[in-house]
């Protein structure tokens, strides 16, 4: 029982004694649940079956002189409906029309270009009503900055953009998402997600694939009476739902064989950090960070999981009876806020595996020693230059800054302002520092792989020990980070990504291998702006 179910009942027996305070329990009811639901309609745990986001097919293989494969997909963003409860339709926007969006899933290597057309309708159908002039980033991986997803490279409804991917970086679990200025976390929350999945070969034989590698896509939302999406970022700190969702069913149940299983948890609530654990008390195995595998295995009980950060796990059913149900907890951090069952993320239930099971050895391990990569090779000594950034609660127009600078100074510069302007190829070190205890911010920095050095001077957490692109800047924490900055040169984001945070407006630039004044070939918004999409579906 939480404790807030725990003070209604003592207020409702209070209410008994004087009648003036019966009101109190209804005020604390109504706060304590964000959804507005009928309990008919109100979803609860363990109730919908498991399922995966689909997969998208190439339309299109073709091949460069050199023999390099490209793989072509097309895209539509569209506004749709979704059973996302069991009672009621929900209208979502999303790529293709579902939620989370098709999965792409390709080998290191072979390049991609997703013709990416905004089918939405022109303003958002809820809420602020916004004009969806959208931006899709590729959330992981190194791609140029004119197809980045920079926020104000935005594709209008009625335009297409083709984004082309590089995929030369090792293995990683990463994700596309829609960056459109002032209204990511609207468009994000309305359902503008989608998991993209790298593969190589060392990655291949070292862990689990196919039916035994699963993508969680895990969000949280809140919603209306009739079953509609419903958004109160209480002034731009955050959105926190009661329904906690993954691959967009709420709390659901899989069955899975006493075996080992891969899990690529992506954390895309807008504001909700989670601490997964298993009921079972069972370890966690994390194998995989943002930038793919760690150095080595990291077992642990339960793990602080960002927003927009990728955690690969392993979990070992093996020793688990046909019928035993082993649950995915979340123990919540500070600064969250929880509802009755936002503890609870999803069920596995334990069945018979095939007859042959034992004599298939394969991947049914836990290994130990995994992958180095170079940014885990980096140390302080690498770097040519430190760098220090303060994310803030201090803005007089906008409440969330950077170094006391927010986004609207970067457009005001007409894109010029940059906070750092590393060489290429250039290694450096940046601080980041959250001195608030009421909030904390997952800090993303685009282009590039980096390594934590320290979290308040000590070494970081065992599940972060790996290539990261998301780093949690909790309360009252002070963060070093150490990066290479390449292979790209241009402009790139960096923002925290609570995303009505980034919105309002948490974010800045830096600029790589080139001055102030120099010609940019690789202009985010003008050197692949969006064209008129003439196909009339
Ligand atoms: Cu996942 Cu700049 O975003
Ligand atoms: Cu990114
Ligand atoms: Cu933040």
């Amino acid at each position: 029982m939480s404790v807030s179910r725990r003070k209604l009942l003592q207020w409702g027996g209070l209410g008994v004694v004087g009648a003036g305070l019966v009101t109190v329990p209804i005020t604390t009811v109504s706060a304590k649940s964000a959804s507005q639901l009928s309990s008919r309609d109100m979803p609860k745990p363990f109730k919908a079956a498991f399922r995966r986001p689909p997969k998208l097919d190439p339309v299109d293989i073709t091949y460069e002189d050199d023999g390099t494969q490209v793989n072509h997909y097309t895209i539509a963003m569209r506004q749709a409906s979704a059973q996302i409860l069991p009672t009621k339709k929900t209208g979502i926007l999303g790529y293709n029309g579902t939620f989370p969006g098709p999965t792409i899933e390709l080998d290191q290597g072979t390049k991609s270009v997703v013709h990416m057309r905004n089918r939405l309708p022109k303003n958002h159908p809820q809420w602020s009503k916004h004009l969806l002039a959208t931006s899709t980033h590729l959330h992981g991986s190194a791609t140029l900055p004119q197809y980045d997803g920079y926020a104000n490279d935005v594709t209008l409804p009625g335009f297409s953009k083709d984004y082309q991917y590089p995929n030369f970086q090792p293995a990683r679990t990463i994700w596309y998402h829609d960056h459109g200025v002032h209204f990511t976390a609207q468009n994000v929350y309305s359902g503008l997600a989608g998991m993209y999945i790298l593969h190589d070969e060392v990655e291949k034989e070292l862990l689990p694939q196919g039916e035994f590698d699963v993508p969680l896509v895990v969000s949280d939302a809140m919603f209306a009476a009739d079953g509609s999406l419903a958004y109160d970022d209480r002034d731009h700190s955050g959105l926190w739902g009661d329904v906690i969702l993954v691959n967009g069913v709420p709390w659901p149940v899989m069955k899975v064989q006493p075996r080992v299983y891969r899990f690529r948890i992506l954390n895309a609530s807008i504001s909700r950090s989670y601490r997964f654990s298993l009921s079972s008390g069972q370890p966690l195995h994390v194998v995989g960070t943002d930038g793919g595998l760690m150095p080595a295995t990291q077992s642990v009980g339960n793990f602080r999981h960002g927003m927009a950060e990728r955690y690969e796990v392993l979990i070992d059913f093996s020793k688990y009876k046909p019928g035993t149900r082993v649950e995915l907890r979340n123990l919540s951090n500070k600064n969250n806020r929880d509802y009755d069952f936002t503890g609870k993320v999803m069920a596995f239930d334990v069945v018979a595996g095939p007859a042959d099971m034992k004599s298939d050895p394969r991947w049914n391990h836990i290994p130990t020693t995994l992958v180095d990569s170079e940014a885990m090779h980096l140390t302080e000594d690498d770097a040519e230059e430190d760098r220090r950034f303060r994310v803030e609660k201090d803005g007089l127009v906008e409440p969330w800054t950077i170094n006391g600078v927010t986004w609207e100074d970067v457009i005001a510069s007409n894109f010029k302002l940059a906070h750092a302007d590393p060489k290429l190829n250039s290694v450096e070190v940046w601080e980041i520092e959250n001195k608030s205890g009421g909030w904390f911010h997952p800090v993303h920095i685009h282009l590039v792989d980096f390594r934590i050095l320290s979290r308040n001077g000590k070494a970081p957490y065992a599940w972060e020990r790996g290539p990261k692109d998301v780093v949690y800047i909790g309360e009252n924490e002070k963060v070093d980070v150490v990066m290479r900055f390449g292979p790209h040169q241009g402009r790139y984001m960096v923002h925290c990504h609570n995303l009505p945070h980034e919105d309002h407006s948490m974010m800045f630039q830096f600029r790589v291998g080139l001055g102030e004044d120099d010609e940019d070939p690789w202009d985010p918004i003008n050197a692949a702006p969006a064209e008129f999409d003439d196909d009339p579906d």
